[in-house]
């Protein structure tokens, strides 16, 4: 991890418990690891009560979080989440296939799979808790999109192009709802070390100096830097806010195909170390 990312300064707001998410209740898809479990320990610390929902169990479940087994891509919402009635809705599920696969290539039976994971549950979860939403004039819907909804990744064309969905939808939907009091946005991650993308095994220490160059801010970018995003998008610090992306990335996306030299100029076309 860059000096700049742990620079010692006694946690990041997502860490520090506070009242701005007090007397709100949240729930989770896939918040048992990775961003979806700091973004459930960000609003719990908060104040939120938190509904995690997950295939596996939740860790740390508490009288303020709750942990719900279910596979988001059933297509029936279990009664315990509408009975929850969550002002705050948190689509973090997604998922790429790997290996990297050119289209031409690809196995159209994985294109469903990709669909169900990463876009079509999103559309079924907001659709059955918008209602309750809107009949309470308050709500916050937030969906975990990816860099590569607003990039190209070679290897993984029909992922971006769900996750690119998604965007949209969150920003047609948000124009929807907007005037009911409920707000849509998307947190678009890129570097962040989870399980999902474990960069500590899929770096060797050889190469870690290199992060100074991968991103204006080094990296990897932690869940916790995610979560804090959707602190602000769960809450009012954000209420004039919808239909965006905040990118969560370290500064790949606008960097886009521009990456630091050693001697601290800047290239698009990068050796090897
Ligand atoms: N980590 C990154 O750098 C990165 C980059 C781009 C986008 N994202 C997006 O951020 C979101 C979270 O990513 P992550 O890296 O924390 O993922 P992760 O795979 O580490 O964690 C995902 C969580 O979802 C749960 N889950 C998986 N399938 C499920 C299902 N069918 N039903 C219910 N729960 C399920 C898992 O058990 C796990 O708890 C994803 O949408 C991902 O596409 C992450």
């Amino acid at each position: 991890m860059s000096d700049r990312l742990d620079g010692g300064h006694g946690g990041t707001v997502a860490e520090q418990s506070g009242s701005m998410l007090a007397g709100r209740r949240a729930v989770v898809f896939g918040g048992a690891e990775g961003i979806g479990r700091a973004i459930v320990e960000a609003f719990a610390a908060q104040g939120a009560s938190v509904l995690s929902v997950d295939v596996q169990e939740s860790p740390g479940g508490s009288s303020q979080v709750r942990s719900l087994i279910w596979d988001v891509r059933d297509e029936r919402l279990p009664a315990e989440i509408l009975d929850f009635d969550p002002d705050i809705a948190v689509n973090n599920v997604g998922h790429f296939i790997r290996p990297p696969t050119s289209f031409v290539d690809a196995d159209p039976s994985e294109w469903a799979r990709l669909h169900d994971i990463n876009f079509g549950y999103a559309l079924r979860t907001t659709h059955a808790l918008l209602p309750a939403m809107i009949r309470a004039r308050r709500g916050a819907v937030i969906n975990l999109t990816s860099v590569e909804a607003h990039r190209a990744i070679p290897g993984h064309t029909v992922y971006s192009a769900y996750k690119a969905a998604l965007m949209q939808f969150t920003r047609s939907v948000a124009a929807e709802v907007g005037h009911y009091g409920v707000r849509v946005n998307a947190i678009a991650p890129d570097l962040i070390e989870t399980p999902q993308v474990p960069y500590a095994d899929l770096v060797p220490r050889e190469h870690e100096h290199m992060w100074e160059r991968w991103s204006p801010l080094g990296g990897p970018g932690q869940p916790v830097d995610v979560a804090g995003a959707a602190v602000f998008l769960a809450s009012d610090l954000s209420r004039f806010t919808t239909g965006t992306t905040v990118h969560v990335g370290g500064g790949t996306e606008v960097a886009g195909g521009w990456f630091r030299r050693g001697d601290g100029g800047w290239t698009n076309r990068p050796l090897n170390p």
